[in-house]
């Protein structure tokens, strides 16, 4: 089979085609002949540095996949050949070893971590949803446990966690506040179903706080940026309200968090693929994804250009240059 592989890491490395023999499939596995995949950030950091769970060389990388089961291993009972299927299975080492990724032309997949894809969305748009969708239920859903009555703000409203946090929170009746850069960006978020738009670069915390809460503070946080936007994150936030941040490797003063008795929550979606635990949990919430999709409540943004595999580098020197609005797809054509 055809794979982009990788030969090296770091700012200058690039994707090359190479043969490479199909893998076999394994019990608890499927085979899955892959359609489309997506950029997300943490593939474009494998691919230009070390982050402790870069592949063993050369790699196959990106995480996310959708694609058609072509062979079903044993003790399989979900899934058969024929199936279409999505999901964020590989493209890193974890600790039994590497998982390929799914910028080739076969990807080895655990069947915990898949689901049947949306019947309503085609490859490249399922391809989008798996690593920031199960990121924004988990940090949503399972650790900042929000309700009706919280008011949410959502940091990078138009970005591929923060685009999906948006959608998932509306399904659950919440306010939705959300920070864009750009008047297209905030349209983009209201038309996701944000009620009011923050232009970060403009107006302080203190001033949308008292615009959008009365000065009481946001709830819940979604802080999808980190950095400086963290220390934002805790001054905005209501006494006793829920921060989560999926981008934690950073130093912060606490001060805010203790006179406000806030809690912090610190989401890693990676965890299943790098221990092996808990991994059912990311097919169970593909599935509930896809019904969401289905139902007209839930859509991927895609960036318009679309690329082939063939066109990796090209895709990741758009990412690193930062000129994408929505998800970058690669599409197996
Ligand atoms: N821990 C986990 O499990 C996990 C999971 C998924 C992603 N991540 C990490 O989370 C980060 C975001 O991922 P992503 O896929 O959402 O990235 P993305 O699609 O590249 O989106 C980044 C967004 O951030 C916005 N932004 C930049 N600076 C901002 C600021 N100061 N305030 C508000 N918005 C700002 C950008 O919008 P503008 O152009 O408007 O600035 C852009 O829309 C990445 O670092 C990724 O590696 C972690």
């Amino acid at each position: 089979m055809k794979a982009y592989r990788v030969h090296e890491y770091g700012e200058s490395a690039q994707f090359v085609e190479d043969e490479v023999a199909r893998p076999a499939v394994q019990p608890g596995h499927v085979l899955i002949e892959t359609k489309a995949t997506s950029l997300n950030p943490v593939d474009h950091k494998i691919l230009t540095a070390d982050l402790g769970i870069n592949p063993e060389l050369p790699a196959i990388l990106h995480m996310d996949v959708a694609g058609v089961v072509v062979e079903v291993g044993a003790g399989v009972d979900d899934f058969q050949v024929g199936d279409e299927v999505y999901g964020c299975a590989g493209g890193l080492k974890g600790q039994a070893g590497n998982l390929n990724g799914a910028l080739a032309d076969f990807m080895l997949a655990d069947a915990n971590l898949i689901a049947k894809k949306p019947t309503t969305l085609g490859f490249a748009e399922s391809a989008a949803l798996p690593l920031v969708c199960i990121t924004a239920w988990e940090g949503l859903f399972d650790r900042a446990k929000i309700s009706q009555e919280d008011t949410l703000l959502v940091h990078a409203g138009v970005g591929g966690v923060g685009h999906i946090a948006i959608q998932l929170a509306k399904t659950r009746g919440l306010r939705v506040a959300t920070t864009v850069s750009t008047q297209d960006k905030a349209d983009i978020a209201k038309d996701l179903g944000a009620d009011d738009v923050i232009f970060y670069r403009d107006e302080n915390v203190p001033d949308y706080v008292q615009r959008l809460t009365g000065g009481k503070g946001f709830d819940v946080i979604f802080d999808t940026v980190g950095g400086d936007t963290l220390d934002k994150s805790l001054e905005a936030a209501a006494a006793r309200g829920r921060v989560i941040s999926i981008v934690g490797q950073s130093t912060h003063d606490l001060t805010n968090m203790h006179v406000k008795g806030l809690s912090l929550h610190l989401e890693f979606m990676l965890l299943p693929m790098i221990t092996g635990e808990r991994r059912a949990d990311h097919g169970h919430i593909l599935s509930v994804v896809a019904r969401l999709a289905d139902s007209g409540k839930l859509k991927p943004l895609l960036h318009e250009k679309r690329f082939r595999y063939a066109e990796a580098n090209a895709a990741h020197a758009l990412f690193a240059s930062n000129q994408h609005t929505g998800k970058i797809v690669l599409e197996n054509l």
